[in-house]
């Protein structure tokens, strides 16, 4: 007789419970207990009686071979190669997160098709062979080495691996998997939980790399849990606006790199297209001159990239003025403005304040802070700023214009794109061989100077 158990998991970091309540005590969100079957059968068998692995005994750190860096498999996508860290390490476990329809099965799809020489599988839980098929047609060429299995039952799955042998694993999605070990329903907790602990066994013991594609919840998490992103070598999430058609590939969990580095796609009829140089898309391709905009020369990982900041400063028409910004921080915008105020001068308390990046990007980097204080300006003088001049200082709550890292490189992006000055802090002035840019270079220390240079 099987014994069955039921459990409650939180549905928002997955801490399981005996009893139910009404608020998770591990994360403190209320009403996300919910119960689910757990059955704990031992005559069923899970992976590990399907994949065994031989040497599975302590041994000395020193000889155990270091796995080498340029072994890492070129995914011949330079964009998910540049999120990767370098390349896809054998045996690592990348979870891909997204909201539906961003391009997450599409991104995959097409990876599968554009590395000819390794052999793949894409097990699809939630579209039919055809609709892949017909996918693929669409958006790239076929590959003999990509198979594809519809298939949700893990058990199942790993037998189709055993006798197919895939070098590369692709399960979209990981929240219509179930397993034979769990009662419970497909995307539940406990499901999402012990599916990925199988691939993740699997991926160590025969050191196949596997992409697990994740749904999101509203909020932005992925669907299931936290604990996933703890199970995982790698969590990227694929984001963008729906409304523009480019997509942004983030890296959040990286074990083999670093997590600052993005990758840039655009969506066309196509699929998905590399854009190997951003700033073509995140400047906004006009002649006339507008006040209000200003070019900021930012980094995001180690990419340069120039950006465009727009601003609308306007009366306020009501009573209390709106302040909105869409991509940088409203904090950091309220700051800006109040050193405009008391430093400069400028009585923009009574005015509204709209900033924007274009493209719909989200930028950290403090390196935009002077461009954004120039759009403003441009915009309350409505005078248009040169369009060939970009801006790359952070600015000081004194009115400062503070210096900032890797400089060199932000110059030399601005340089190779043909814009004609850049602004920058004159504490960044050490060590910049100008000689070697055609660039004009035009130091400032205070934002009442920069002022008076501009307008
Ligand atoms: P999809 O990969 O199915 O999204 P996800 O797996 O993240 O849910 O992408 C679906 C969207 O992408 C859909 O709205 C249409 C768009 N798309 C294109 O614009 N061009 C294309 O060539 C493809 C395949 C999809
Ligand atoms: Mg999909």
């Amino acid at each position: 007789m099987a014994k069955t158990q039921t459990l409650y998991f939180c549905q928002n970091c997955g801490a399981q419970s005996v009893k139910w309540m009404g608020r998770c005590s591990s994360c403190g969100e209320w009403n996300s207990l919910v119960e689910e079957v757990v059955q704990k059968e031992s005559s069923k068998k899970g992976i590990a009686s399907t994949f065994k692995s031989e040497h599975n005994k302590p041994l000395k750190l020193a000889d155990i071979p270091a796995e080498d860096e340029t072994n890492r498999i070129n995914t011949e996508n330079q964009e998910l190669n540049r999120v990767l860290g370098g390349g896809l390490v054998a045996g690592s476990v990348v979870l891909v997160g997204g909201e539906p329809g961003i391009g997450k099965s599409t991104l995959l799809l097409q990876f599968a098709l554009q590395l000819k020489h390794k052999k793949f599988l894409y097990i699809s839980g939630e579209e039919s062979a055809r609709q892949i098929s017909m996918r693929a047609e669409r958006t790239g060429s076929p590959n003999d080495n990509c198979y594809i299995l519809t298939e949700t039952k893990t058990q199942d799955i790993f037998l189709h691996i055993q006798t197919l042998q895939p070098e590369i694993l692709i399960v979209d999605s990981i929240q219509t998997l179930t397993t034979d070990l769990i009662e419970s329903s497909a995307g539940s907790i406990s499901q999402i939980r012990e599916c990925a602990a199988e691939f993740q066994k699997f991926a160590k013991l025969t050191n196949v790399p596997v992409f697990l594609i994740g749904h999101i919840t509203k909020d932005g998490a992925i669907a299931g849990p936290k604990i996933l992103e703890h199970m995982v070598d790698v969590v990227l999430q694929f984001e963008g606006d729906r409304n523009y058609g480019y997509r942004i590939l983030r890296s959040v969990k990286n074990r083999f790199g670093s997590t600052s580095e993005l990758g840039i796609f655009e969506m066309s009829d196509k699929g998905l297209r590399e854009v190997s140089n951003p700033s073509e898309i995140l400047l906004s391709q006009r002649d006339d001159k507008l006040s209000g905009t200003a070019i900021a020369s930012t980094l995001e990982g180690l990419r340069p990239m120039l950006i465009e900041i727009q601003a609308l400063v306007g009366t306020a028409a009501y009573g209390t003025p709106q302040r909105s910004s869409t991509g940088f921080e409203l904090r950091r915008l309220g700051m800006l403005l109040a050193v405009l105020e008391k430093r400069c001068g400028f009585r923009l308390g009574s005015k509204d304040v709209f900033l924007n990046i274009a493209g719909g990007i989200r930028v950290d980097d403090p390196a935009i802070d002077l461009a954004v204080i120039c759009a403003i300006l441009s915009s309350n003088e409505d005078i248009a700023l040169s369009p060939k001049y970009c801006f790359a200082a952070e600015v000081g709550l004194t009115g400062e214009i503070r210096p900032i890292n890797r400089i060199e490189q932000r110059i030399a992006e601005a340089d190779k794109l043909g814009f004609e000055k850049i602004f920058i802090s004159k504490y960044n002035a050490k060590g910049i061989d100008v000689k070697k840019y055609s660039i004009e270079i035009q130091y400032v220390k205070t934002v009442v100077e920069i002022f008076k240079q501009l307008f």
